[in-house]
């Protein structure tokens, strides 16, 4: 016992926190309720016209950003009640991990009560002895359409493509992460990280295999949850890999605000393609102007159209593509990959990246055109970005001279703080977000 600080100290080194959390509060506020400022702080002004969009998320930001250092200081104080002596003489700090977990297997269409925080946890910030696990602090976490999958409850003999999430635990997802302390000699302390990561402030990582290192800095960092990271991988290897493309050929995007669309969109122009996308939401009107706006004046796509003015999609096709399509990058199906297929020029590329009308349907939608891939010789592809992992120095390499040279736009939809996780994952199905929707769990 006599190894403790004398009490005093404690109380002390509290109201310091607390005097420097304040400050720090009162300094980020008179600057700007927007989240990704402070990003732009770590790293030098980039020349990008990046753009940060809050959309409803920013009504109650400046709120919700009074809580956050609130939340902040509370971990602190937290993290100074919880240290404990280990027997070896060092100490190993013990502190409280707030979790988002999955309640139970979900089936319909998902709500934020499927998941709950559960604030009563701790962790000990140290790697366990003989493990060659990381231990990590989380930042930044993706919400990505391939998490609903992940939330239904298994069938034996119709499993999913992928592995489901566990109800009781956090919720698994992508993320980027600062490494605390490491068992593992590809990693040390102080290393910042993207890959698999949970819900949660800090995660104990065994599959380190999923991750990457971050050499490159001078980017927000956020961008790894989506354009430098497993949505950008998958517009690459979606769009190089699959489509075969050439030069002035006609694309069509479905969900083309979204992480993945937006991006195959620019890759596309890039190359010298007719670019068109499609966007959509059940909310508000005023939010899909934006993204069709987004489409077409940011991203540079020479058109965009909202589907849900669109009573005859196979119509609306017609019309924005009168000589066919070359390639579809398919994020939707349903209705919509019945229309294209009508509409699919003769050795047509169809790459299905994923179906997110069909994931919260209890029996998935039929096709009936399919007959068109037959006398068109269409051909249709599913991929996944996970075979792909060997490209990713290939992908930097292309597309970090972009980002520098301002040439590829991105969007994000900042969700502040780990409670507001949830909601921002459901926002994606009712097509709340626009741009790649993440969640800062801490800038740092
Ligand atoms: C919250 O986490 C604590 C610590 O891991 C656990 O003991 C408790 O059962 C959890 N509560 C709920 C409701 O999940
Ligand atoms: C598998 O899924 C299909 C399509 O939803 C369904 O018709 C079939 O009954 C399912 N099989 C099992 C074993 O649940």
């Amino acid at each position: 016992m006599s190894c403790y600080p004398p009490f005093f100290l404690y109380v002390l080194v509290h109201f310091v926190l607390i005097f420097l959390s304040s400050f720090s509060f009162t300094f980020l506020r008179t600057k700007s309720p927007y989240t990704h400022k402070s990003d732009l702080s770590l790293s030098p002004p980039l020349s990008t016209p990046f753009v940060t969009i809050n959309t409803n998320l920013h009504v109650h930001c400046s709120k919700q950003f009074h809580s956050v250092r609130e939340r902040e200081r509370e971990r602190e104080r937290e993290k100074l009640r919880f240290v404990v002596m280990a027997s070896g003489g060092g100490s190993v700090e013990e502190v409280s991990n707030k979790q988002v977990i999955l309640k139970d297997y979900v089936s319909g269409f998902p709500k934020e009560s499927d998941m709950y925080l559960n604030a009563s946890g701790t962790i000990k910030l140290k790697v366990p002895e003989g493990s060659n696990a990381i231990l990590v602090k989380n930042l930044y976490l993706s919400c990505d359409p391939y998490m609903r999958p992940r939330m239904k409850q298994p069938i034996p003999g119709n499993e999913t493509y992928i592995e489901p999430f566990k109800p009781g635990s956090p919720i698994v997802g992508n993320g980027v992460a600062k490494v605390l302390d490491s068992g593992h000699p590809d990693f040390k302390k102080g290393d910042l990280i993207w890959g698999m990561t949970g819900w949660e402030e800090y995660s104990l990582i065994t599959a380190t295999q999923t991750l990457y290192k971050i050499h490159h800095t001078d980017v927000p960092l956020s961008y790894y949850t989506g354009l430098l990271g497993m949505p950008g991988m998958t517009a690459y290897a979606g769009f190089y890999e699959i489509c075969s493309p050439k030069k002035g050929e006609r694309v069509f995007i479905s969900a083309a605000s979204g992480a993945v669309g937006q991006l195959v969109g620019q890759f596309a122009k890039l190359l010298g393609c007719y670019v068109i996308g499609s966007a959509g939401s059940k909310e508000k009107a005023s939010l899909l102007i934006m993204r069709v706006d987004l489409l077409k004046n940011k991203f540079g796509f020479n058109e965009a159209f909202n589907y849900k003015e669109e009573p005859d999609l196979h119509a609306a096709l017609k019309r924005y593509f009168p000589e066919g399509i070359d390639i579809y990058f398919e994020n939707v199906g349903g209705k919509m990959l019945d229309a294209v297929l009508l509409n699919m020029r003769a050795h047509g590329r169809i790459a299905v990246c994923g179906m997110i009308s069909q994931y919260n349907l209890e029996h998935p939608e039929g096709v009936h055109n399919l007959m068109t891939v037959v006398w068109k010789r269409v051909r249709i592809e599913g991929f996944m970005v996970s075979e792909y992992h060997h490209l990713f120095p290939k992908f930097l390499e292309f597309v970090l001279p972009y980002i520098k040279e301002g040439k590829i736009t991105y969007v994000e939809d900042v969700a502040e703080g780990l409670e507001s996780a949830p909601a921002a994952l459901i926002g994606l199905f009712t097509g709340r977000n626009v741009g790649k929707q993440v969640v800062v769990v801490a800038r740092e």
